[in-house]
């Protein structure tokens, strides 16, 4: 435990001090939550201008979750007290798993758009859950074991 304790877990992926990985997932998990919106409006309208808006809020979630793990990758790779940590391999099989389901949402509304009700509402209520918990372990790592915090001197 000791040994784990000791291992620096500052960020090195950062701008000033700021992890740029935790400046990054706000993008694909608010594109995720917001493809389930214009399904749930396609679905309550039948209007295909909620079908367009899905395609392009599902693609650019998997592309910016692509942008995001690519960062958190790099910051579990350099950060010794990072790479140690069970929670933080928890977090990244959660990622990778949201990653997972975010590509073939955007593919199946790229290759198949009659398919997106019920296949890809189904997909929406699943990566959102995914999100949900993939964030919540990417939180446990900031608030629970003080992952890239920068702590004020001034206290
Ligand atoms: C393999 C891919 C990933 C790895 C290795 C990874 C790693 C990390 C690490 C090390 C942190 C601690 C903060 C930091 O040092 O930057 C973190 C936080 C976090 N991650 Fe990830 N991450 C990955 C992908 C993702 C993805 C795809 C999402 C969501 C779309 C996500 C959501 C979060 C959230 C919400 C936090 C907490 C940020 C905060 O509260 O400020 N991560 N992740």
């Amino acid at each position: 435990m000791r040994a784990v304790a000791e291992k620096d877990i500052g960020s090195a992926i950062a701008v000033a001090g700021h992890p740029v990985h935790a400046m990054l997932v706000h993008f694909p998990i608010a594109l995720v939550v917001s493809t389930l919106g214009t399904d749930l409006f396609y679905w309550w309208t039948g209007d295909t201008f909620w079908l367009e808006v899905g395609t392009w809020a599902a693609a650019f979630a998997f592309i910016f979750g692509v942008v995001a793990a690519l960062a958190g990758t790099l910051e579990l790779l350099a950060v010794p007290g990072i790479r140690v940590r069970v929670a933080s391999w928890n977090h990244a099989v959660a990622a990778m798993v949201l990653l997972a389901i975010t590509a073939a949402n955007a593919g199946l509304r790229i290759h198949m758009p009659d398919q997106v009700l019920p296949s890809g509402l189904a997909l929406s209520l699943l990566s959102t859950m995914a999100a949900g918990f993939a964030g919540w372990h990417g939180g446990k790592l900031v608030f629970d074991h003080g992952v890239g915090l920068i702590i004020s001197t001034r206290q």
